[in-house]
């Protein structure tokens, strides 16, 4: 696997992209992804050691107060401009693969991935956006021929990034005649390509394709098995898996400042009419099986972090729940912040010493 460091947990921001990044709250610092702070943010993380920058990728937002997403940068384009301006993370492109075609994609992946010397990453997704779909004109289509064309669209990317004779390919999605394209990509054999499939086609998809896997957690006591049969499955394909969760973290010098802080943007200032579309979008509103309380909470990780991991609480204590994810075979996160600019530096200072004093990470590479 293709990774910028050999860190034992790696750390990847995620979502500077959009607006709002991972949090639906309507307080004032909530993110603003100008392409200025998605500067700063690239390199002060690229400064700091960490592995990677993971955009959303989102065509239209949750509404709300804040329309939570609803202003993003494609993220192509943003990978090539973050690649340019770093020097050792890597910059994913979030791709929604039943919209771009992979001819073009491909190019457009290689050009990223020399623009960082081989830094550049795919984050395949299958779709699950009827509304996003409707604004290219198709329809979504049924869960697994989502993942079946996601199967065929890598296929024939991997192709194109191999292959130095002219192909055709006669698929159930795709036709094309005469294939050829060049350069191919600086990263070997291909670019590092995550999927954060959840349900059975997704999982089986990212073991048999992906090199990072994204598994959100729901019960922190049933992961370690779960990650293992991943581990497993990959295993019998002769492949391995970094297994990767997302999470959001609130670091401040004391618990009650970060619980403060974390009730203050999360419950008093949630985006409740963006959570509301999340909520009845995934479901959960409707689910007879959840209680109350359950309902309550799962709004409220709606909100602090698009159901997101919460990581809350001191330096000490943020470390050492990372150290928990880390035990339980996770290779990393990516991460979600208020505000990335604000509030990265505290996280950097206090929380990135400790966990190299644990050794889950070493200092940042100068050069
Ligand atoms: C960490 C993470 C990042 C994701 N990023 C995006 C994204 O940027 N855009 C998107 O449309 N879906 C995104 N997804 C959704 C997944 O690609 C996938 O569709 C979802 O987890 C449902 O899984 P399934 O397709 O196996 O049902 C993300 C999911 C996770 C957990």
């Amino acid at each position: 696997m293709s990774t910028t460091t050999d860190n034992k947990f790696k750390i990847g921001i995620f979502a500077a992209n959009a607006s709002g990044g991972i949090a639906a709250t309507t307080v004032p610092e909530r993110w603003q992804p100008t392409w200025e702070n998605n500067k700063k943010i690239a390199q002060m993380a690229d400064a700091a050691g960490l592995e990677f920058m993971l955009p959303l990728g989102r065509w239209a937002g949750y509404g709300g107060t804040t329309d939570h997403n609803g202003t993003s940068l494609e993220t192509l384009t943003w990978a090539s401009g973050v690649l340019a301006c770093t020097k050792n993370i890597k910059a994913f492109s979030t791709l929604h693969v039943a919209l771009i075609h992979p001819v073009f994609a491909a190019k457009q992946m290689v050009t990223a991935d020399h623009i960082g010397n081989g830094r550049f990453g795919l984050n395949i997704v299958c779709g699950w956006n009827a509304d996003e779909f409707g604004m290219f004109g198709k329809p979504i289509g049924s869960h697994e021929s989502r993942y079946q064309l996601g199967e065929e669209w890598f296929e024939v990317v991997k192709r194109i990034w191999t292959e130095t004779e002219p192909f055709d390919h006669d698929g159930d999605f795709f036709q094309m005649q005469n294939v050829r394209a060049m350069p191919k990509p600086i990263s070997k054999p291909w670019p590092t390509t995550m999927c954060a499939g959840q349900s059975g086609a997704g999982l089986d998809f990212a073991v048999r394709h992906a090199d990072y896997l994204f598994r959100g957690i729901q019960v922190m006591d049933t992961a370690k098995d779960e990650l293992k049969k991943v581990q497993q499955n990959a295993a019998d394909l002769s492949r391995k898996v970094g297994i990767f969760t997302n999470a959001y973290v609130v670091c401040r010098p004391t618990e009650k400042e970060a619980e403060d802080y974390h009730r203050y943007y999360a419950v008093d200032h949630a985006d409740e009419g963006a959570v509301d579309t999340i909520f009845v979008g995934r479901g959960l509103r409707d689910d007879p099986n959840l209680s109350a309380d359950t309902k309550a909470e799962l709004r409220r990780r709606i909100a602090a972090g698009n159901s997101a991991f919460p990581i809350v609480g001191t330096p000490d204590q943020v470390a050492d729940k990372m150290k928990q994810l880390s035990d339980l075979g996770f290779a990393g996160i990516a991460m979600g912040l208020v505000n990335y600019v604000e509030h990265f530096p505290y996280f950097r200072d206090e929380v990135l010493p400790r966990l190299e004093r644990l050794g889950l990470r070493q200092p940042a590479a100068t050069a």
